[in-house]
């Protein structure tokens, strides 16, 4: 049997670094098959329940349309279209899901809640639990920024050097999933990495102390900046993009006065825009990478983020496609290891 079978995939830290290369060959080959053509229905007949508690456009359509390029079907699910809305427990769904196909896929984002639902679903599931985003991790995201940054910078991506920054939105809140999960899979590849935010916008201490270690037993390095043009001074890849202020509450109770805080917090810092002058602050190659959706205007101007010499958006967004079917064809089997 496959030593992937029946593996969750939560955080990307649970899976070993030969693990992640394995799953990243097998999304290079995939991308491969797809353009030659090829069938590659090894996952015949085999259903993935999404459960959406959040919108979503590329991870609903890379887990939809990868399943269906592997021969098999999903069931798109919200709460309101489950017995969710009426307080089933995240046990009930998981043992009974589990009794009817083969693997459960779910967002759940709520700050404090969306790990922890995710998690009783994978210690009450028998068949493989997929994190298509929760409040901590977004695992699917940072696979596909990691092939990106390979196609275009080489296998090897020790000593790359990174930018993870904070950017202004007014879209919503964002989670602190997408930048807390590359800056966990960034240093186990050995990048050099800057994060540049505000002080009301940190990542989990937490987090950061396993990125440290990661960083530290793979020859990285991970520097904090409050400046975001400090960030962008020589970067080979920038990354801007929105979080919300949750930890910077010593408890977040999703309060009215806490949410008031975090917006007031946010307003000072407008001026936290990737545009051209910062651009140009960064390596002469930099590349421009951001997980979508974009707020234009407020994180990104269009001037960058449609400046092709710049830009890999759309590489870096296909890629959930390839690597959505790679780790399903892993963890439900379609493939021997
Ligand atoms: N990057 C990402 O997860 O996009 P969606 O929210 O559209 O799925």
């Amino acid at each position: 049997m496959s030593a992937f079978k029946g593996k969750h995939f939560i955080t990307t830290q649970d899976w070993s670094k030969d693990e992640i290369d394995r799953a990243l060959e097998l999304s290079y080959d995939l991308k491969e098959r797809k353009k030659k053509g090829e069938i590659t229905n090894w996952l015949e007949n085999q259903t993935v329940f999404m459960m959406f508690f959040e919108q979503s456009t590329r991870t609903r359509n890379s887990m939809g349309c990868g399943i269906t390029q592997l021969g098999g079907n999903s069931h798109d699910l919200t709460p309101d279209k489950m017995q969710l809305s009426h307080g089933e427990t995240a046990k009930d769904t998981a043992i009974v899901l589990s009794r009817m196909g083969h693997a459960i896929a779910c967002r759940n984002c709520f700050y404090g809640l969306g790990n922890k639902y995710l998690n009783e679903l994978a210690a009450n599931s028998t068949i493989p639990v997929m994190s298509l985003q929760d409040d901590y991790y977004h695992p699917m995201q940072v696979m596909a920024d990691l092939m990106v940054m390979q196609e275009k910078f080489g296998k090897n991506l020790k000593g790359l050097k990174v930018t993870i920054s904070w950017a202004y939105a007014t879209s919503h809140a964002k989670p602190l999933s997408v930048p807390q999960s590359q800056l966990l899979l960034f240093a186990r590849y050995g990048m050099d990495i800057t994060v540049a935010a505000p002080k009301e916008f940190p990542l989990m201490p937490e987090i950061v102390k396993t990125a440290n270690k990661n960083a530290k037993e793979n020859g990285g390095a991970i520097k904090f900046v409050d400046d975001m043009d400090e960030g962008f001074k020589g970067a080979q890849v920038v990354i801007p993009k929105n979080w919300g202020g949750f930890r910077h509450f010593d408890k977040w109770e999703d309060s009215d006065q806490q949410k008031r805080e975090m917006k007031s917090n946010l307003e000072k810092y407008k001026s936290w825009i990737c545009d051209e002058r910062r651009m140009g602050l960064a390596d002469k190659d930099v590349k421009y990478m951001h997980a979508l959706p974009a707020d234009r205007g407020n994180e990104v101007t269009d001037a960058v983020i449609d400046n092709e010499k710049w830009s890999i958006i759309y590489d870096e967004a296909e890629n959930r496609l390839h690597t959505a079917k790679a780790i399903m064809a892993l963890t439900m089997g379609g493939v021997e290891s």
